[in-house]
Parts: C-alpha cells; structure tokens; sequence
C-alpha cells in the first residue's frame, strides 16, 4: 500500500518538481504536492494546507531558502525541510544544516534523498503513525471532504494537541471561521462555546474527550458564539480517533445548530406551561382519568376542593387518595379502589362517567357523604368528557364542589316552606276574620230582628190574651141572651116568636154556631203560633249571642245545640229526623258564639251529605253529648253519603269543598277546627265510611 505523503515544493522548476515525484512514486509514496515559488506563495500555502514536508531549492532568484527556515520555525508544527541543490560543497550544505533544515541534498540524487525521506518520516512526530494514515486519509479520498462538507451538521478535526486540522462548511458558517484561518487554531478558540444563562465558557470539549478517553457530549444550553458574537443553541458529539500504532491522535467533533428547535422547544415548554397553568387555575377540579379509573392528571383545585396538599405524581392514585370515603373503615383501599360499595356514589359517578362514551353534564353526586380534611360535608357536581389521549380512552372529569349552592337551596327552600306557612296563615286568618266580620253582621242583624219582633209580639200576646179574655166575656153574654130568647117563647107571644124566629134565621145565616165553636179552636192555636214565634226569636238571639261574639264566658252546649237546632230546622225539616241524646253535662267557659258557629257548620254539612246521597226516606241526624271527668263531647252523626278515604286528610284545609261553586267555600271545616283545636284546646275528630255516613265528635276541656 502507498504511503500517502503532502510535500511542498519551493522550486523554481516545475520539471524538477517532476522528477523527484516520480521517483517517490516509485519508492512507494503517493504524493500530494504544490509547487510555488515565492516568499508569499510559501505562506499563503503554509497558511491553508497541512503538509508534511518541503523540499526547497537552495535559491530561486532573491529568494533563499533561509527564509523559508525562518517562516517555518515560526510555525507551530515545525514542518522538516530538504534543500535539493545543485551547489555541491561542504559550506552550502553545513550553513543549511545550520540553519535548521533536516537535510542537504545534491539534484538528481536521489538515492540520498530516498534514505531522507525516509529517516525524515520516521522521525517526525507530524507525520507519524496513524495521524498521518488520517491525512493520507483525507488527502487521498477527496470525495469523502466533499461529503463532509455538503452535509447538514458541522465537522471539526482537531491534531492531539486539540489544533484545528478540518472545519467543513457548514462548521465555517456557524464559526464564521473560514478554513484557512481555522487550520492549526486550537479548537476552543474556533467552536466557542458558552453557558446561554450563566455566560461562562463550556467545558472544553477536546479536554474532556481527552481525559475520558471516549465520546462526550455538550449539556443543555450551550450556545456557539460566532466570530461576529451570533450565537448559536448546538448539540455536539465529540469523539476521540483513536489510531492502531499512536493511540490518540485527535478528535472529531460533530455539531447540529438547534436553534429552531430549541426556539420550538421552548415554545412547546411555554405552551405546556400556559396550558398547566390554565388546568390548576381552572375554578373547578379537573382529572384525568385512564380506562381502569385511574387518575392520570390532576389539577390544583381538585385538592384545594378536598383540603389536600396535591400529591407530588398523582398517577396511578385512586379518587380514594383524595376524597375520603366515609366508608374506608369496612374496605381496606377506601374509595375509588372498592368497586362494590355500593354506597359511594362519587366512586359510581365516576365509574359511569370512565365507561361511557359520551358526554355526562350535571350529574350530582347525592346521598353520599365525602369528607375533606376538616370532616366536612361535600356535594360534589360531576361533568365528563371523553377524551382520546395517546390512542387510548381516557376520560376527562370535571368535579365542582356545590356544596356552597346546595346549602343556599336548601336555605332557599327553608324560607320558602316558612314563606308559604305563613301564606297559609295569613290565609287562614283572612278567611276568619271575614267569617267573624260575616257572622258578627249575621248575629247581629238576626239579634236586631229578633228584639224588633219580640216588641210587636209582646204587645200582640197580650192583646191576643186580652181578645181571649174579652171573647169569654162575649161567649157568657150570648148564653145569658140566648137564655133570655128561650124563656120569651115560652110566653107565647106571636109578636116575640117571629122576632126570635127572625134572630135565629140571622143566627143560622150567619153560622154562628160554627163561629163560637171555631173561635175557641182560632184561639187556641194562634196561642201556640205565638208561643213558637216567641221560641224561635228567643233561639235566635241566644243562638246568635252577639254580646259574646269574642268573649268566654259560661256556656251550655246542651242549650247551644238546641238553640242551633232552631236556626237550621227550615234546612234540615225537609230531609232528615233529628234524634237529640242530650245528657247532663257541666257547664263550660267558652266562646258561645264561636261553638254554636262550628254546631251550625257540622249540622248543615250532615244535612248536605244526607242531600247529595240522593235517597227518598228521610235521613238521620243523631245528636249526642256526654261526658267524664275532664271533657264534655259531642257527636254529630249522619247517615249521609260519607267521606271518601283520599280526602279523610284534606277536609280541614281551608277551600277544601267536594262541593259546586257557590254552595260550598270549603272554609266552614277549617275555622270549625281552628275554634274547637285553637281556641279552646280541644279535639276535633271525624270518622267515616263512604256510602254509610260520618260522625264528627267535637272535645272541649272542662277547665274548672
Ligand atoms: N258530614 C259530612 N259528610 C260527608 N262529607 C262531609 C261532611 N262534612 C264535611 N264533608 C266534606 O268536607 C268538605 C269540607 O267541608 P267544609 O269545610 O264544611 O266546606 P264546604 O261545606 O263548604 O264544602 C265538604 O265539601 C265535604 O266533602
Ligand atoms: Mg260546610
């Protein structure tokens, strides 16, 4: 195999140049050459190329090949140099030696110059070994430069020492070094490289490779500052060239500009962070929920709803882990891992919501109660979504706690019953007090008609009794006449016998035997229509005690009964018996006018009862009272058409009426049960069968 060889000429003759090139090629070298032939061709090619050797004339014109020595020697890598002259001398050849060249060689001898070559390659560290394989490498195989330089990463060679030996293009772009100025500097002074936030120098990537004896890496945040102080976000990947005979000869160094990603990188990281930051100030709890109800991701408010510090992985936790489950004493796991309590709504809720495929909006969790750290009770409001996250179902679930709103409900609700009790009242004491302000005007009108009869009556008894009283007068009269008319006839007189025969034609004519018989009967029963005239007005101004309508006072019910019976008897004569069973009961302090009014309600409803069952006989009302120690009752019965069972409860509310519109209000029941339960501390109660009759039975204490 050739051993690939640079060699600069400085030569004044291109033939020459030849000639020793193919003598070298025959010894085996394959070369690489440029010839040139000025002080300023010597260093623009010293400046851009590496080479391994020169080989000078001793003079071309001016300019000597001393001063070539002295460029070389300022030179980091001291390059070997051969003068092929043809001044044979001892002098030429010791000045050359002198003054630092490797050897001093006669033209055309090129034997000698073989063994130099030779001896010189051996010799020099440059060129030895593998380094020099890599060169020949290079040099020989210029396609494989072409291909480092059209590919998109930079390339950096560096010598052992860490000098720049090869940047291709794109590591010249991103440097802003060009290759020339490049070559021979060490590579930390080219590939600058900064920490982007602290702004000191990375680690030297030559050094490290050096000391670890292996490939390294650049940390995140490195920026390459261009010769122009452009920087650069680069990823690198340093390696060490490791040759079979030298061991370390260097190292490559590959490098990617990452700005656009990293600048999308970013993005994607501030876009994370936006959107974390929009999850956790979400107002509501948010989780995120795999297919076995397992919490994948959980925002801040979800433990901030459950009094909890937020787990630092919340993966893989159970809805357990955050709510407490009342229920966690009788399941070892706690909520969320106990798929059969059955009492976990919350766990359910979510079950539902992992297993459906559909949009659940609103579903609260009831009946359930959750515990946050401070025992409290939560209602929690449950909304889910499907979701599609890595090819796999997960489930989105929105979790409000509305504990705040059920409690304002249930407030809401509070106040709204208290608002509609005291409707009901208000109701009920309108209604009352428009009965009252009814019967004080009825009681009263009936009082003031009752005392306007009872006058005319008092005169017209005692006028009837003296009418009475007069027509006895007249009866004794007429039979003392007609005495005196018989003991005439007997006179025989035929004058008298036709006077008295006229009398008593006028006599027959006028009836007046009927008349005398009849008036006895006339007066007798006008007597009794004013004695029941006389009842009925006392009755009704009993019944109606006007001077009593609010106050308590002593009071019969034996004679309330009565009295009521009086009022209503034109209702009830047509349709029903009354069969009174009045016992010896005490006398109560009451209001008179109030029980009398609830006596009147109960009746009249027997007697409609008895009306609407729609039979021909005449119905029975059966009134009772009675007595023990501490109440008297009574009980009114009627064998009317009853109560059906559904309304049993509802007969007391005001405006509750099976009745048609104008003849029942529905009221009369509730103020009789507001006067007998309210008012005076008792009970009324009522018992029926539908289609047989009812009886309501009136309770009043004694109170002595
Ligand atoms: N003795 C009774 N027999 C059958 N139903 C009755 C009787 N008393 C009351 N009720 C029922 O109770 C309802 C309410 O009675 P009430 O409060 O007096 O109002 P109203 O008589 O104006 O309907 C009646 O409409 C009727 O359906
Ligand atoms: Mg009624």
């Amino acid at each position: 195999m050739n051993k690939s060889i640079r060699v600069l000429f400085i030569s004044g003759s291109g033939e020459d140049v030849e000639n020793i090139q193919s003598e070298m090629w025959n010894w085996g070298f394959s070369v690489v050459s440029e010839r040139v032939s000025t002080y300023e061709e010597l260093r623009t090619e010293l400046k851009t190329r590496v080479w391994d050797l020169i080989i000078s004339d001793y003079a071309i014109g001016q300019f000597y090949f001393t001063e070539a020595i002295s460029l070389i020697s300022g030179m980091d890598n001291k390059l070997p140099l051969i003068v092929v002259s043809d001044y044979k001398g001892e002098e030429c050849m010791l000045e050359a030696i002198e003054k630092g060249c490797s050897d001093y060689i006669l033209k055309n001898d090129f034997k000698r110059l073989r063994l130099s070559i030779n001896r010189i390659l051996k010799e020099s560290a440059v060129c030895s070994g593998h380094e020099k394989m890599m060169m020949e490498c290079f040099e020989d195989n210029k396609r494989l430069l072409d291909t480092l330089d059209s590919i998109g990463d930079g390339v950096i060679i560096t010598d052992k020492k860490g000098n720049i030996i090869m940047l291709n293009k794109v590591s010249q772009a991103c440097t802003g070094w060009m290759q020339q100025e490049a070559l021979g500097k060490p590579l930390s002074s080219v590939f600058r490289i900064i920490d982007k936030t602290s702004r000191l120098p990375a680690e030297n990537l030559q050094d490290k490779v050096l000391m670890q004896g292996k490939a390294t890496g650049l940390k995140s945040n490195t920026v390459l500052v261009s010769k122009d102080c452009t920087e650069r976000y680069v990823s690198a990947n340093c390696a060490p060239i490791i040759t079979e005979y030298n061991g370390f000869a260097g190292a490559i160094l590959i490098f990617r500009d990452i700005t656009r990603i990293k600048r999308i990188e970013d993005e994607i990281i501030n876009e994370q962070r936006n959107l974390t930051a929009m999850f956790d100030a979400a107002p509501v709890g948010m989780l995120l929920f795999d297919q076995n109800a397992a919490i994948r991701k959980a925002n801040s408010t979800i433990y901030y709803i459950a009094g909890k510090e937020p787990f630092k992985q919340s993966d893989n936790k159970r809805i357990g882990d955050i709510f407490k489950c009342p229920n966690r004493n009788n399941c070892a796991e706690g909520c969320g891992y106990c798929r059969e309590c059955v009492s976990c709504g919350l766990n359910i809720a979510l079950q539902k919501a992992c297993s459906s495929d559909k949009i659940i909006i609103n579903s609260d969790v009831q009946h359930t109660v959750f515990m946050n750290e401070d025992n409290m009770k939560l209602w929690l409001r449950i909304n889910s979504v499907p979701i599609i996250i890595d090819t796999e179902q997960h489930t989105l679930v929105i979790i409000d706690d509305i504990t705040g709103l059920k409690q304002l409900q249930e407030e809401l609700k509070g106040s709204n019953e208290e608002l509609q009790n005291a409707l009901i009242e208000l109701q009920r004491t309108q209604n009352h007090l428009i009965q009252q302000e009814k019967l004080a005007g009825i009681g009263q009108l009936a009082a003031g008609v009752a005392h306007e009869i009872n006058n005319p009556l008092g005169f017209v008894m005692s006028n009837f009794e003296t009418s009475k009283n007069y027509f006895e007068k007249y009866k004794r009269i007429l039979d003392a006449y007609r005495y005196l008319k018989d003991e005439l006839l007997n006179l025989g007189d035929k004058n008298i016998e036709i006077k008295i025969s006229d009398i008593n034609d006028l006599e027959r004519k006028e009836n007046m035997q009927f008349i005398t018989e009849d008036l006895e009967d006339l007066f007798k029963d006008s007597k009794e229509g004013l004695e029941r005239i006389g009842k009925i007005i006392t009755g009704l101004r009993l019944f109606s005690r006007v001077d009593q309508q609010n106050d308590i006072a002593e009071y019969d019910l034996n004679e309330g009964i009565q009295n009521t019976l009086i009022v209503v008897n034109n209702e009830i004569k047509y349709y029903a018996a009354v069969e009174e069973n009045l016992q010896n009961i005490p006398i109560i302090q009451a209001n008179g006018g109030q029980i009398n009014q609830v006596l009147l309600n109960l009746i009249v409803n027997a007697v409609h009862a008895i009306k609407s069952k729609g039979i021909e006989e005449m119905g029975l009302i059966k009134i009772s009272t009675s007595c023990d120690d501490k109440f008297i009752y009574c009980c009114i019965e009627d064998n009317g058409e009853g109560i059906a069972e559904d309304n049993l409860n509802k007969i007391f509310d005001p405006f509750f009426t099976t009745k048609s519109i104008g003849k029942g209000t529905g009221l009369g029941l509730s103020i009789s049960y507001d006067i007998i339960v309210n008012k005076h501390d008792g009970e009324l109660q009522v018992k029926s069968t539908q289609g047989v009759g009812s009886s309501f039975i009136i309770k009043i204490p004694i109170h002595e």
